[in-house]
């Protein structure tokens, strides 16, 4: 149900429009089948799944721009679709509509090696991207863990474990191809590293959910690939000393690539389910990346020692290519195996950030918050950013427990709020989020709206996300 304030007058997609939209991508980009409408209504988060009434894999840009024309005059709304991998349900199609699977748009268009910059199309997976580049000696550096679509990360901003030392996604674009929701296509941004060229539309679409227009180029910044990685694993006796150590390890001029933070509860499940042996205890999951092995060996020297001076029980450093990429692979997978290891259960995922002298009041008060609703929260995050994943489980079908989960969720993001932080450090707003933009933005809220009217009148693109009006009742899977 959409909020009636804002409800948007949206028509169902009729055999005309089928076979008009037919025209633009051709037979066998468009779909109604039951299976196809299946695989693009949910995400990897714990909302509903919603089907969108046709589903639409584009070949170019120009597809994409005449697929919004038609679908802006006749009011139908269109969801963009990339790998499914959001959390906050970003991309279920939840006013029906078209699904656009950018799926098919998936090419690198041009390696400027000599700039460091790659120009790709939205559909291609992060980690398939890198495969690609680690041949020319680059990376793009924004790692969300799941092979998420590079056009799905521009959409949520999306951050991951890399963004302590380059950033989110909105550091690491430069210029991008935009379809607007009249059918128009414009350039934003420019392959120049400086920009001072007027409004910068590039970031008020980056991270805009595809409610302003849908990516479909862009041209991102690359890194030389570090000369020398290594990783660190240090566990402490308790969960304060862990994250008083992620200040300290900041403060410490080291540059960690990747300051991670993990309670014991995750390192049991992932020691249980992957076979490892780590100390079950709260854990900071490390990487870092140097000019040669000599600065290599001394940093790890260096964190070794702040480690044991802040009271780590446990350390251990490995360079071993085939142990860092097993170390990787489970913080990659932490949130998947969480999901494994507890059947019959659904998550709440919490993505609130602070600044990082205030992570560990943040911790601290958010284990407070569970403990005074008597609950269970698991921890996982980007500590070095400030940054933590609360995984609230609640059985799954049962409605008290999953609006404790809600209301525990909040009692968190109004702490995150309070500490000068925000409801979501990269998971976007999606639906989970939308209530608390009033609260974080203020008036900056009508702003973003009357952006929206502008850019979107009809409201087309991606409704009923973001502007708390507009969402749905909040239903879980
Ligand atoms: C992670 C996802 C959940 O950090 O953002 O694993
Ligand atoms: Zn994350």
């Amino acid at each position: 149900m959409i909020g009636e304030n804002h409800r948007p007058r949206f028509r169902a997609v009729s055999q005309e429009d089928r076979a008009a939209l037919q025209e633009i991508v051709g037979e066998d980009a468009l779909s109604d089948r039951r299976g196809d409408l299946e695989q693009h209504a949910r995400d990897a988060g714990h909302f509903a799944g919603q089907m969108a009434e046709l589903v639409i894999w584009p070949a170019n840009a120009e597809q994409v721009a005449q697929v919004l024309r038609y679908c802006n005059d006749g009011q139908i709304p269109v969801t963009a679709w990339g790998a499914g991998s959001g959390l906050e349900g970003n991309a279920i199609p939840v006013c029906g509509g078209v699904s656009l699977s950018m799926t098919r748009m998936n090419r690198i268009l041009d390696v400027h090696a000599d700039d460091f910059q790659v120009t790709c199309q939205p559909g291609i997976g992060h980690k398939d991207l890198n495969e690609q580049l680690a041949r020319e000696g680059l990376f793009f550096p924004p790692d969300p863990g799941a092979n998420a679509s590079i056009g799905g990360m521009i959409a949520n901003n999306a951050a991951g474990i890399r963004t302590v030392k380059y950033g989110a996604t909105k550091d690491n674009v430069l210029r991008m191809q935009v379809a607007l929701a009249d059918g128009s296509l414009i350039e934003v941004g420019s392959r120049s590293i400086k920009q001072s060229c007027g409004y910068d539309l590039l970031h008020l679409i980056i991270g805009s959910e595809g409610t302003l227009g849908i990516v479909t180029e862009a041209t991102l910044k690359l890194t030389p690939l570090p000369m020398a990685v290594s990783s660190a694993l240090a566990h402490f006796p308790d969960v304060e000393m862990a994250v008083e150590a992620v200040v300290a390890i900041r403060g410490s001029g080291l540059e960690p690539a990747a300051l991670e933070f993990m309670d014991a509860h995750h390192v049991e499940m992932i020691n249980r389910s992957e076979g490892m042996a780590m100390e079950e205890k709260p854990t900071l999951f490390m990487e870092f990346h140097h000019s040669n092995e000599t600065a290599l060996q001394v940093g790890l020297e260096f964190l070794e020692e702040i480690c044991a001076e802040l009271g780590a029980t446990g350390y251990r450093a490995t360079a071993d290519p085939a142990e860092r990429r097993k170390l990787w692979h489970v913080r990659h997978h932490s949130y998947e195996i969480m999901v494994r290891s507890h059947p019959g259960m659904n998550f709440l995922i919490l993505d609130v950030a602070v600044p990082i002298s205030a992570y560990p009041a943040l911790i601290h008060a958010a284990r407070e918050r569970i403990a005074d609703r008597g609950a269970v929260g698991y921890f996982l995050g980007h500590a070095g950013d400030g940054n933590i994943h609360i995984e609230l489980p609640f059985p799954e079908g049962d409605e008290r427990a999953y609006h404790a989960a809600l209301a525990l969720n909040d009692d968190i993001v109004a702490e995150a709020l309070a500490l000068g932080g925000t409801a979501t450090g990269e998971h976007g707003v999606g639906m989970g989020k939308a209530h608390w933009m009033e609260r974080e933005h203020g008036k900056a809220l009508g702003v973003m709206r009357s952006i929206k009217e502008t850019l979107d009148p009809k409201g087309i693109l991606n409704p009923g996300k973001i502007f708390p009006q507009d969402v749905p009742e909040l239903i879980h899977a």
